[in-house]
């Protein structure tokens, strides 16, 4: 048995390829560097999307017709949403995508990628006591999301954030999502799979701790006391460390050269480039015998925090770039893979588990 499926291969995918060695990722052909900051979310989803559905349009005619999924997503969501006011955002927006039709249509995958890029900003203006803002069929996705959080900038980092995490090989909830799709089920159920398994910290769910320890270090003015305490504890620090990269996440650059296009972010990146040194300095001298660099999400907080989405709604916003791959896997595995059924070892009461 591999503890954590750990180096076991459980796909063929022409999707993407991460090599934890050398720190690349490459989506259908192109390396990360060459598609964030370069290429649009929406001819990302076309990238990822091509074999995988037979009326797939061009690009143009893609990104207008989720244009159009965007306002149908905030026409379905407007009477949800104060049924939804007591949830946390992430649940609020799971429950909201729970109910749609479960098909495998371009329709239902355009649907799914238009319902969290409309639901988090307006469940954010909600629980701010503001109108939801319908969305502009003619911006572009990500420019529409952040005109729908009510913000007029930071559309182009957001789209780079997009792109970035638009899919990233077998990780847990493209895992999940495929599983689901192995059984034939639609596309809503293999969304809902990846969305939970996205939630929790070890995955989607670190960038908002990475926030709170920053905000922790910043408030006690001592990132090695803040930082050793915390180890000493047996807590991990959010935002390092990585199953297959044993070099720095190439994500993370990616983010970082975003940030860059954002006004008013240098304080705040100087200071948590100084907690990260810090960090990498500290998991070094204590995990020597495993290799434990910065990921994806110690500068998704950042950038996501700098283009005004509040913590609570990070991992909502990961989900959104997410759920582009979540649909391409899912039909490639629909179409070209087994249904998922692995063994398991029975361990008779009181029988010791293997090391
Ligand atoms: N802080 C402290 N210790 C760590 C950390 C960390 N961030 N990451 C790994 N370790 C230690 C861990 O405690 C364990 O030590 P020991 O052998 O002494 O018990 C050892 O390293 C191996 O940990 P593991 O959980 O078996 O290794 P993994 O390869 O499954 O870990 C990880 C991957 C992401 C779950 C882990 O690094 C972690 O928990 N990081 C913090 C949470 C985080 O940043 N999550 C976002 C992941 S990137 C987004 C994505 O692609 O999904």
């Amino acid at each position: 048995m591999s503890s954590g499926l750990e180096d076991v291969v459980a796909a063929e995918t022409v999707l993407s390829d991460v090599d934890g060695e050398a720190g690349r990722l490459i989506i259908r052909g192109h390396p990360l560097e060459a598609l964030a900051g370069h290429w649009t979310f929406e001819q990302t989803v076309h990238l990822l999307f091509g074999g995988f559905f037979d009326d797939l349009p061009d690009p143009e005619r893609l990104a207008a017709t989720l244009g159009q999924a965007r306002v149908e997503a905030f026409d379905r969501a407007r009477p949800l949403l104060p049924l939804l006011a007591d949830l946390p955002v992430y649940d609020a927006m799971r429950t909201a995508i729970a109910p749609m039709p479960d098909g495998v249509t371009l329709d239902d995958a355009l649907r799914l990628i238009a319902a969290p890029a409309v639901l988090i900003p307006a469940l954010l203006r909600q629980s701010a006591g503001q109108d939801p803002i319908a969305p502009d069929p003619s911006c572009g996705h990500a420019d529409d999301v952040v005109r729908m959080l009510g913000r007029d900038k930071g559309g182009a980092a957001l789209d780079a954030y997009l792109v970035t995490v638009s899919d990233h090989g077998l990780n847990a909830s493209t895992f999940a999502a495929r599983v689901v799709a192995s059984t034939q089920a639609g596309l809503t159920s293999a969304v809902l799979a990846g969305l939970g398994a996205l939630k929790g910290p070890l995955h989607g769910g670190a960038p908002g701790p990475v926030i709170e320890m920053l905000d922790g270090i910043a408030a006690e003015g001592d990132a090695h006391a803040w930082i050793d305490r915390t180890l000493n504890h047996g807590d991990r620090l959010m935002g390092f460390g990585h199953r297959i990269y044993r070099v720095r996440d190439p994500r993370a650059d990616a983010l970082k050269a975003a940030l860059h296009t954002l006004d008013r972010v240098g304080g705040r990146l100087e200071f948590a480039e100084q907690v990260e040194r810090v960090a990498l300095v500290a998991l070094r001298q204590r995990k020597q015998s495993r290799v434990i660099e910065t990921n994806v999400e110690f500068y998704t907080a950042l950038l996501l925090e700098a283009v005004g989405f509040p913590k609570e709604s990070f991992t909502g916003v990961f989900a959104m770039g997410r759920v582009a791959g979540w649909i391409a896997h899912a039909r490639e595995q629909a179409l070209t893979g087994r249904l998922i059924r692995p063994k398991s070892v029975y361990l008779e009461e009181g029988r010791a588990r293997a090391a």
